[in-house]
């Protein structure tokens, strides 16, 4: 079934893991989809594999965000989905940490996602999808936007924020029908993890870790995210906003 013919997505983080997986899934699922991501030849590549459109953007900087959604409302006319996805990951001390850390951590994680659903608000506002079963909007928080844990403070404040600002916009935007939720992963074996597990000895030691203390036994893969933001935004999601969803094995249960 695709639920999501002719709907337009904006995917930021979409040259790869969660974010590439996100792109695909939506394509697969009858979406027109713009992978903007830093990284423009990633993007490209992702965009080119699905029939999309490819956009260099840094999502930290308010006019590349502007400027992405007037190219997806150039090349098609329409912005139903944004998918706010793009982030960097960080992890240590707190009082190892410095104040370059901390701007660059929450500019990342939280900075970033607060432009860009600011950039797409008036496009989602003319959204055919609102007069039907929304208009959507989607962040990728985590786990740790709804729970703590050791050596990853600025990451998990930033991912706070994220779930706190998905919360408001949901109440805010509830009666315009432009529908607001978060997926929030587990331990996701990407590029952004390995470089940031230092803490929990190598990138394939510390999965390994994390796999043995999940419920479930495995950690997420691209494609678990995948489904459950595909899910959140297509109709099938019609009646959810302000939603955090955990998609990670029970492990931010145990
Ligand atoms: N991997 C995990 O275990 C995990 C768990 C919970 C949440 N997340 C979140 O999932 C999202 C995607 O991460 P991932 O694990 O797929 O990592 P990834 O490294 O595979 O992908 C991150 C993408 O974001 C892009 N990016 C980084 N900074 C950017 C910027 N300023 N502007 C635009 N694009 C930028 C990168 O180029 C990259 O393509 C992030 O928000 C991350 O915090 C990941």
């Amino acid at each position: 079934m695709k639920r999501l013919q002719d709907r337009v997505a904006l995917v930021t983080g979409g040259a790869s893991g969660i974010g590439a997986a996100c792109a695909r899934r939506y394509a697969a699922e009858g979406a027109r989809v713009a992978v903007a991501d830093i990284d423009r030849d990633g993007a490209q590549a992702v965009a080119r594999d699905i029939g999309g459109i490819a956009l260099a953007c840094d999502h930290t900087q308010a006019a590349d965000g502007a400027q992405a959604v007037a190219a997806v409302l150039a090349a098609w006319g329409r912005l139903d989905v944004l998918h706010a996805n793009a982030g960097v990951g960080w992890t240590g001390r707190f009082d190892a940490t410095d104040e370059p850390t901390m701007r660059r951590v929450f500019d990342g994680v939280l900075l970033g996602p607060t432009l860009m659903a600011r950039a797409a608000l008036a496009a989602l506002r003319a959204s055919p999808a609102r007069q039907a079963d929304g208009a959507a909007i989607l962040f990728t928080a985590s786990g740790l936007g709804v729970h703590g844990r050791p050596m990853i403070s600025l990451y998990s404040a930033a991912k706070h924020g994220v779930v706190g600002l998905m919360r408001s916009l949901a109440l805010e935007l509830g009666e315009e029908n432009i529908r607001v939720n978060a997926v929030c992963p587990g331990v996701v074996d990407t590029p952004m993890v390995r470089a940031t597990t230092g803490g929990w000895g190598t990138p394939d030691e510390a999965l390994e870790m994390f796999r043995r203390v999940t419920p479930l036994r495995r950690n997420s893969t691209p494609e678990d995210i995948a489904a459950s933001a595909a899910f959140l935004v297509s109709p099938d999601a019609r009646n959810i906003t302000g939603c955090a969803l955990l998609v990670d094995g029970g492990a931010h249960e145990a």
